[in-house]
């Protein structure tokens, strides 16, 4: 799968966000070690700290089923500025996969392309612990 077609499952679930509060859909495609894709979408609550966000609904979805292991993630918004992970999306990816390209969309279906360490360097992981 190319990086634009996994940028592209990742717009097709903007149109499953739960966003009665924000109205602000995001989107994300998280890419296994052995190519399975894992979709997600931002699930809010009213209880607004309760709100998931699209990248962790994703990286839940697959570690539930068994997927520890990641290449790639696109994350994509409908908005005209790309759409970033926030700071608990990368944690949550870093115990899994710090050197996971990330593909970070707009709504015009441009994307750049990160690590997750270049967007959280020295992060805290799992060796952190001993
Ligand atoms: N959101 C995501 O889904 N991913 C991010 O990395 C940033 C923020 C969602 C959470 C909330 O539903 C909405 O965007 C506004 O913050």
């Amino acid at each position: 799968m190319t990086d634009q077609e996994l940028v592209e499952k990742a717009f097709t679930m903007l149109e499953k966000a739960y966003i009665p509060y924000s109205h602000f859909p995001v989107g994300a495609a998280l890419e296994g070690a052995d190519g399975t894709v894992y979709t997600g979408c931002n699930v809010e609550n009213a209880a607004y700290g309760s709100c998931i966000c699209a990248e962790r609904t994703a990286l839940v979805k697959a570690v539930s089923e068994g997927c520890r292991s990641f290449r790639r993630l696109a994350v994509v918004g409908s908005g005209e500025d790309y759409c970033w992970p926030c700071g608990s999306c990368r944690q949550m990816l870093y115990e899994f996969a710090p050197d996971l390209e990330i593909l970070v969309g707009r709504g015009d279906h441009q994307f750049v392309k990160y690590t997750l360490r270049e967007l959280m360097p020295h992060g805290f992981g799992p060796a952190a612990l001993g």
